[in-house]
């Protein structure tokens, strides 16, 4: 049973899909074992102390400088003791220091389809380009923004009344399927990286 700590910013729901995917049975090969959240004001916290998951908070303004923050967290994240982390709405850059230290074991949820649309406001960008198909991405994090290769993808359509709400609310249903299955197949040993890219075993 691998260990799965899970990093969160906000509201939490992929979060709580994970949850909800270990007492399915549709993620039978991983155990969550840690929240670590940079935000006290995080729902995710709440779902965590529900469902009797440890919570490591790091709040970035109680530190006094990026690196201090990042030492933290290289701290937070031993301490979880995890075989993998889960991006989760964690709305933090990690550090170069902290990707080569887990170096194959972050993995991300992004909410397009990556390459297209990295950084923050994903569904926006998506809409005030015109694309006629959006979708989100599980990808394995390296130093570079939303760049590392790509486990799974889902595609939604683009539809012409929607709003940045209306299509974000379309792709994180997606989210809600797509990373538990990535949780899933990381801790059945089925993902093997090969240069850029990611083959399911
Ligand atoms: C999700 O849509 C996730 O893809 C996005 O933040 C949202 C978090 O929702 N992540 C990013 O934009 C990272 N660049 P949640 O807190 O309900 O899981």
């Amino acid at each position: 049973m691998k260990r799965v700590a899970v990093l969160a910013s906000g509201r939490g729901s992929n979060f709580q899909a994970i949850i909800d995917a270990m007492k399915s049975g549709e993620i039978t090969s991983g155990q969550c074992c840690g929240l670590i959240t940079d935000n006290p004001d995080a729902y995710a916290i709440i779902m965590a102390r529900e469902a009797g998951i440890p919570v490591s908070l790091l709040d970035y303004h109680c530190f006094s400088s990026r690196e201090e923050y990042e030492c933290g967290l290289i701290r937070a994240m031993h301490g979880t003791n995890a075989d993998l982390f889960v991006l989760a709405g964690y709305m933090r850059i990690l550090g170069t220091k902290i990707v080569s230290e887990f170096a194959g074991k972050i993995m991300n949820i992004h909410p397009a389809l990556l390459p297209s649309f990295p950084g923050l406001h994903a569904q926006r960008q998506a809409l005030e380009c015109g694309v006629k198909v959006a979708g989100c991405t599980v990808h394995l994090v390296d130093e570079g923004m939303d760049t590392g290769p790509i486990i799974l993808q889902e595609c939604v359509p683009v539809l012409q009344e929607d709003t940045e709400e209306s299509l974000s609310d379309r792709i994180l249903f997606r989210e809600h399927r797509c990373l538990p299955r990535a949780v899933q197949l990381f801790c059945e040993g089925r993902i093997r990286v090969e240069e850029r890219r990611v083959y399911i075993l």
